[in-house]
């Protein structure tokens, strides 16, 4: 691995599949860069002094601000703990560029519930489930975090400093099993706090946050109001209510926790990039189970379980056992403790979508020498008798009960492909659900040609144009149903072209972004608060006769961003040029160069965006 930041397959995000859509958080979906490569593209490392070894010099001026009048509302315990609730801190645009920063720099989610099978020990928490830190160094220098630095200050009627040590911004979506927790001891003397960050929400969304009382009531609770702040002492426990049934998305919560201890602060920051330097050590020793050499002359045959024949006479076939279990439990663990996936809720009228929302994807060049793809290649011979196959979209995907998966196909008519998929769900049984489905038509009066139920390490090897859905588990099952998925081109040259198109599609959300970029989500169509009376609300529209105020550069930079919609970026024409040219000449090696250079330029724009915003915040 040569490069600055590691490759990824090109589904990491909706990869190969019809009907491909410009997704709420395209650019940071493409490529997932690791560990300290990751803080590299994260961060200007350049600056030793936020982003080196943890320094006791840090320091940073508290914000010269008197927060209290933005208090709403305030509550005491029983025993006079508190608890306060601000609104209004932040300008409505510094928080669309901070949740459009978390949204490009942390395609980096990771599940953080206990999955048994894998061993350890299950922690308590509040269980919500996906969690993206934040360097709490970057956090403690920024607009946003100085600004919530100051409101607990405020709330504490301190002059002491209290400092960031754990940042996170949490995902909570329908179904999920949250839990009342506490973050902190009585002794500790640490505040926590929430900051909600969707921009809108509506009255039957739920989403609360509640606060309890010794007597376990609930002392406070608080509506999830766009750029809300939640302030209590750490040591009263907290609950926060998932969304709605009904709120398909994912509620974005910025939970920060402040201690008086500078020394806990930087002892957390350094943790965080020790363990951040060991992902990228995992990734850096190869996809999982290269250590050893595949088997040679598989009998593959042995190993098929059925095949089934669509009307068009498309093939499906299930194979058990081909797959070492040793294999199949290093990548799953390898799965839940390094992967580090992107989310995708752009789940808005775009039908021909499989609507899977978590996908990790992994490195085509890297997939390629392992065991795993030889075997692949065993099967796909096996099956096809021919063997030039290339895996263009390698990636895990993680489906949970309350998902809304959808049939979709993998491939368009014209191309030859076929999907390789293995479970990786152990002890699944029946009444888990979780099937393949395969149906032979796209159409609303379409029959099924079969389903496949999960069985740990079983294979279904498709052609992709098969319309087929993930089924998600049952509501009693709540662990993920974990599936690996290889798609693969008839040749190298086919597949590598097809990458090349799955990144440009992300690096144009990229360059849009440079110049444009609104990341603010957009809600359903039925949303029952008409724009003009939201901007009415938010006072973003000035009223009749009264001029805008002069821009500062950065000002206007920010309503660039937050306003524009298009943008015909030269670098991309370019590229599709080259794209164009390489293809008539057929040139493989042309074609890898190609794909190289698109991601190299890739990384450094994301590298550029990312700088441009962290100055912003
Ligand atoms: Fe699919």
């Amino acid at each position: 691995m040569n490069e600055t930041c590691r490759e990824f397959s090109s589904n990491v995000l909706k990869g190969s599949k019809k009907g491909l859509k410009r997704d709420a958080l395209t650019e940071g979906k493409l490529s997932r860069c690791s560990s300290d490569h990751e803080d590299s593209v994260s961060w200007d490392v350049r600056d030793s002094i936020k982003f080196g070894v943890a320094d006791s010099s840090i320091s940073q001026d508290i914000l010269d601000v008197d927060l209290k009048p933005k208090i709403s509302f305030k509550y005491q315990t029983n025993d006079g703990r508190k608890i306060f609730v601000f609104d209004n801190i932040l300008e409505q645009k510094d928080l669309g560029i901070f949740s459009h920063y978390i949204n490009i720099d942390l395609g980096a989610w990771q599940f953080s519930l206990h999955e048994p099978y894998d061993g350890g020990l299950e922690k308590p928490s509040d269980n919500i489930p996906w969690i993206n830190e934040i360097d709490c160094v970057l956090f403690f220098q920024s607009l946003v975090g100085r600004t919530i630095q100051k409101a607990v200050m405020d709330a504490a009627q301190t002059k002491d400093a209290y400092y960031p040590y754990k940042v996170r911004a949490k995902l909570v979506r329908r179904g999920d099993l949250t839990k009342l927790y506490t973050d902190a001891n009585r002794t500790d003397d640490e505040y926590s706090t929430f900051m909600f960050l969707n921009q809108r929400w509506r009255k039957n969304d739920y989403g609360e946050l509640y606060l309890f009382d010794e007597d376990n009531e609930i002392l406070a609770g608080a509506v999830p109001k766009p750029g809300r702040l939640v302030v209590w002492q750490s040591s009263i426990p907290y609950l926060s209510r998932p969304p709605s049934i009904a709120f398909k998305k994912g509620q974005l919560i910025l939970h920060v926790q402040f201690t008086k201890s500078k020394q806990k602060m930087l002892a957390s920051h350094k943790e965080r990039t020790v363990s951040r330097t060991e992902r990228q050590k995992a990734y850096d020793r190869g996809f999982v189970g290269s250590d050893k050499p595949a088997p040679v002359g598989i009998d593959v045959g042995k190993h098929k379980v059925s095949e089934h024949l669509s009307m068009q006479g498309k093939r499906i076939l299930v194979f058990d056992d081909l797959f070492d279990k040793e294999d199949l439990d290093k990548l799953r663990v390898f799965i839940f403790k390094h992967g580090t996936y992107y989310y995708d809720d752009s789940d808005e009228g775009d039908s021909d979508s499989d609507n899977v929302q978590w996908i990790a994807g992994f490195e085509i060049n890297d997939y390629v020498k392992s065991r795993l793809w030889n075997i692949m290649q065993q099967t796909l011979k096996h099956i096809s008798g021919r063997d030039k196959w290339f895996p263009y979209d390698v990636s895990c995907n993680l489906i949970r009960s309350a998902d809304h998966t959808r049939i979709h196909q993998d491939c368009e008519p014209h191309e030859d492909e076929w999907t390789y998929l293995i479970y990786l769900t152990p002890n699944w049984t029946k009444n888990d659900y979780g099937e393949t489905a395969f149906y032979e038509t796209m159409t609303h009066d379409n029959e099924i040609i079969t389903e496949v139920r999960p069985k740990y390490g079983r294979a279904v090897v498709f052609q992709g144009i098969i319309p087929h859905s993930a089924r998600p588990p049952s509501t009693n099952q709540s662990h993920a149903r974990l599936t690996f998925v290889a798609k693969v081109s008839v040749n190298e040259f086919v597949g590598r072209r097809k990458a090349f198109i799955e990144e440009m599609r992300h690096f144009e959300g990229l360059a849009l972004s440079r110049g444009t970029g609104n990341q603010f989500e957009s809600e359903d169509d039925d949303d029952e608060i008409d724009d003009d009376d939201e901007e009415q609300e938010s006072g973003n529209k000035p009223p009749a006769g009264v001029t805008k105020e002069p821009q500062s550069v950065d000002e206007a930079w920010k309503e660039k961003l937050m306003n524009e919609e298009e943008t015909d970026d030269p670098e991309v024409q370019e590229l599709r040029r080259q794209l164009d040219d390489v293809t008539q000449s057929g040139n493989l090696e042309a074609m890898r160069n190609l794909h190289r250079e698109l991601h190299a330029r890739h990384v450094i724009g994301r590298q550029e965006t990312l700088r441009r915003l962290k100055n912003l915040i």
